[in-house]
């Protein structure tokens, strides 16, 4: 289990499969030509499909039911434990969709922290969690991870809020080696889970050809 980059295996780190599917929704995010609408639409589509992977590393319990043709017990699985969704603002919002259409009446949890244009050091500015989110797992969401400066903000304030380090599943689309190491290294023990590794970054901080501005370009702002 696990994945590798550039020589070093993250046990916690999980990459969706490169299905045909993904790959051609991911180029479709990648082409500077794509219009808004169907850039809109395919990242919609790449943020369900990575909720639903992210899903899968949710604690399950086992149950026994009994089976509608004939009355026999089955046995099967129900999730175990209490669950929340956390936004890093603005990117993250955009995955929140995705998590209500899978877990009905879920709780959303916010962090804004934003990274400053010239220097990409991120600076924070809020959070808004549940009373009892020390007792949850959370989904931490944010399609983009560059250098790993706002996803470490946001898991510090997590962990100061009382969550369980091996509680947090961080849903992420594309993210860069650098980002990779900076977080795994200090966190081990988050789940982190991704549609793509890149290969590294600019000069400015950005993922090298990837999406760009994932806020800007589905909010409408770039
Ligand atoms: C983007 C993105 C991440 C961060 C990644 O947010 O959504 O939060 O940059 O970069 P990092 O790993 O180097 O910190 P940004 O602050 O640009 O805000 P936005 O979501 O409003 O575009
Ligand atoms: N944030 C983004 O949205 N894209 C990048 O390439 C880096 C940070």
């Amino acid at each position: 289990m696990g994945h590798t980059v550039n020589g070093t295996t993250y046990p916690q780190l999980y990459v969706h499969a490169q299905t045909a599917q993904l790959r051609c929704l991911m180029t479709t995010l990648c082409d500077k030509h794509s219009q808004r609408g169907d850039w809109v639409f395919t990242a919609d589509r790449v943020n369900r499909i990575m909720v639903e992977f992210a899903l899968n590393f949710l604690p399950v319990d086992p149950v026994r039911v009994i089976t509608a043709v004939d009355d026999e017990a089955a046995e099967g699985v129900c999730f175990a434990g209490k669950i929340v969704g956390v936004s890093v603002i603005r990117a993250g919002e955009a995955m929140e969709t995705a998590l209500r259409s899978c877990c009905r009446n879920v709780r959303l949890g916010k962090i804004l922290v934003q990274r400053d244009e010239e220097t990409a050091k991120p600076k924070f500015y809020l959070a808004k969690l549940p009373h009892d989110v020390a007792e949850r797992h959370v989904l931490l969401m944010d399609p983009m991870l560059a250098t790993g400066g706002s996803a470490l903000t946001a898991i510090g304030k997590l962990l100061e809020a009382g969550v369980k380090e091996e509680n947090i599943i961080f849903v992420n689309v594309v993210a860069a080696p650098e980002g990779i190491s900076n977080l795994l290294h200090r966190h081990p023990k988050i789940t982190f889970c991704t549609a793509a590794v890149a290969e590294g970054l600019t000069q400015k901080c950005y993922i090298r050809r990837s999406v760009g501005d994932f806020g800007d370009r589905y909010f409408g702002t770039n």
